[in-house]
């Protein structure tokens, strides 16, 4: 399997949004969301991203409260964190005015319960002005709008849709090194869903090749790889037009 970055239809999309953000006219809030199914990609689309622009990426977690969050920004900034909560945010806006860096905030369904910490981002984003972005699942959307003055402020959503059949192709002739036939592609297409079982399939796949000396796989391996995988590989029950 290669180690690489695929650039889905998700991924373009999320690079557009990003740039609309930066380039923003004046007065326009700069506040983008990003949602969808777990197993699209959203989390490694922001580190990626993030890696790339020099971004601050936190990640929330069950029952973080506002302090906490605060000193998961500041120590992506390499600052140890004050005493109490207000000094920590006050820490955070002078930082980023000094230096600004888009800030994401990857599972923000979990900021969603205690109001504080959500209310924390938007006057982060209202005193800074640097772009914010929120990453979660399906639900989060919905979750948001209950914070109409955050909600408000979203300029940019996207949701991170199902693979399409390019996005399929793409993603297997990038990650794999063993070559896939049509029907193979197909095959993955209609049962798989999600891209961390891509990617267990993919290896498995390469590895029966591997140890049987193939050079290719075709539907019919491919479907014996599954089989021996059941336990495993998730398949997706939905059926999708071949
Ligand atoms: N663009 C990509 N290129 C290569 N592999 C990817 C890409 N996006 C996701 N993956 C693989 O799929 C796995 C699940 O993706 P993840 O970002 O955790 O999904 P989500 O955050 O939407 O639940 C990752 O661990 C990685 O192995
Ligand atoms: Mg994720």
């Amino acid at each position: 399997m290669r180690k690489v970055f695929v650039k889905t239809n998700n991924v373009k999309k999320f690079i557009t949004m990003m740039n609309n953000l930066q380039n923003r006219p004046e007065g326009v809030p700069g506040m983008g969301l990003v949602y969808g199914e777990p197993g699209l990609g959203k989390t490694q689309t922001v580190n990626w991203w993030a890696f790339k622009n020099d971004a601050l990426l936190i990640r929330c977690n069950q029952q973080m409260s506002s302090r906490w969050l605060l000193s998961e920004i500041l120590d992506n900034m390499g600052e140890i964190p004050s005493y109490t909560t207000s000094d920590c945010f006050n820490q955070v806006i002078k930082n980023l005015i000094l230096k600004p860096q888009v800030l994401m905030v990857d599972e923000i369904e979990y900021l969603t319960i205690d109001s504080r910490s959500v209310e924390t981002l938007r006057d982060i984003h209202d005193r800074t002005n640097v772009p914010l972005v929120l990453i979660g699942m399906t639900s989060a959307k919905s979750r948001l709008k209950k914070f109409k003055h955050l909600y408000d402020r979203l300029s940019e959503i996207i949701k991170f849709e199902m693979f399409s059949k390019e996005d399929i192709k793409l993603i297997v002739k990038e990650l794999s090194e063993v070559e896939m036939t049509d029907c193979a592609i197909k095959y993955i297409y209609t049962y798989i869903k999600r891209f961390r079982q891509i990617v267990k399939l993919l290896n498995k796949a390469e590895l029966f090749a591997k140890s049987n000396g193939l050079n290719s796989i075709d539907e019919i391996l491919l479907k014996e790889v599954m089989k021996n995988e059941a336990e495993t590989i998730e398949i997706n029950q939905d059926t999708k037009d071949i």
